[in-house]
């Protein structure tokens, strides 16, 4: 199982007019081949900056402070874009959280594949376009051909996020990124893509990256999981770990505030809002919201400790306090 992108101590920080925000700060995780991996954490934890930074597509007043990335052993110089850009939709193809910046309204699906296809490969404006119809067919749209001149707007939800998989796949990635990529689809139409995903993954033996808040979605989809909070890292674990014995508070509140199907607990949700990233909280991020602090937790930053098994935890505590998942 090799390792494909590597992120190490990586920091990407807003410059606004209101002040710095520490969005991405000190976040360091492997993706390996085959092993689908969770980016999970609420909304604003950082999931999205950080796989748009490791692909080296971070816009303005946001930038890469410090860190490093690697995709295959070789590190990416995220200073020259032009070499981040050959890794974007080659090496590492994103359907984005948001379905209107991935395809454009006022072009044909078939002109748009084309066009990517050929920002990839030297190939002809016939090739692309029977390149095109080909990805159609592997994510499973009927009619193809057809489908090729249609408008986004004449798509369904579901098949246009099968449009935007496709396109994400033009560049026959070895890594896909999914931004929440069931967000906005009805529960039949979600389960279909999920379903896609996994199965591109086996046939094209691509790995994939799940960005979600859904705890439900990591545990169907994913074999490792990264949970982030506030920009950092929490816990990092194998998802079956991660769900057995999450060893970080917050890890264990995710997981004690979404429904279980086998137990009839009480849903506990957690309480307080994420922290403005601006000012973060002094030492533990978490501790304002966190069952179990202690003056440590306020004075000093937890570091992301390796504590064997492939698992790592950012909490001065985890060995004294006992999670439990709510029963
Ligand atoms: N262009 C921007 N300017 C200023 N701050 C930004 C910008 N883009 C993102 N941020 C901040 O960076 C932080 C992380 O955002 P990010 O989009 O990565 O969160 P996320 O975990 O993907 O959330 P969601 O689940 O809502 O997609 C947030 O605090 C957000 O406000
Ligand atoms: S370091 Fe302290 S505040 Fe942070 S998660 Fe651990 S116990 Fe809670
Ligand atoms: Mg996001």
């Amino acid at each position: 199982m090799g390792e494909l992108l590597r992120v190490e101590n990586l920091r990407t920080y807003f410059f606004t007019e209101a002040g710095v925000v520490k969005a991405v700060d000190d976040v360091s995780f492997v993706v390996n081949e085959g092993e689908p991996l969770g980016l999970v954490g609420e909304s604003g934890s950082g999931k999205t900056v950080t796989v748009l930074s490791a692909m080296g597509i971070v816009t303005k007043p946001g930038r890469i402070v410090s860190g490093k990335i690697f995709f295959r052993g070789q590190e990416l110089d995220h200073a020259s874009e032009n070499e981040m850009r050959k890794i974007r939709g080659k090496k590492i193809g994103y359907v984005s959280q948001d379905p209107n910046s991935s395809l454009d309204p006022l072009y044909t699906i078939g002109n748009q594949l084309q066009e990517v296809i050929r920002t990839h490969f030297e190939v002809s404006k016939d090739e692309g376009w029977d390149r095109g119809i080909k990805l159609l067919k592997l994510v499973g749209i009927p009619e193809a051909e057809t489908r090729m001149k249609s408008f986004p707007h004449e798509l369904s939800g579901g098949m246009r996020q099968r449009v935007a998989i496709a396109r994400a796949l033009a560049g026959e990635p070895e890594l896909l990124v999914a931004d929440e990529p069931t967000t906005n689809l009805d529960v039949t139409i979600q389960a279909q893509v999920l379903e896609l995903l996994k199965t591109l993954e086996k046939d094209l033996q691509m790995s994939l990256i799940l960005i979600t808040h859904d705890m439900g979605l990591i545990a169907e989809m994913t074999d490792r999981v990264v949970v982030l909070y506030a920009g950092k890292v929490a816990e990092e674990a194998s998802t079956h770990e991660l769900f057995q014995t999450p060893r970080h508070p917050y890890s264990a509140a995710l997981l004690n505030s979404v429904p279980r199907l086998d137990r009839k607990a009480a849903l506990v949700p957690i309480g307080g809002g994420i922290p403005n990233l601006i000012t973060p909280p002094n030492g533990c991020r978490f501790h304002p919201r966190c069952a179990f602090t202690k003056q440590v937790c306020m004075d000093q930053i937890p570091p992301l400790e390796d504590i064997g098994g492939r698992r790592a935890v950012s909490c001065h505590r985890w060995k004294e306090i006992e999670l439990r998942r709510n029963v």
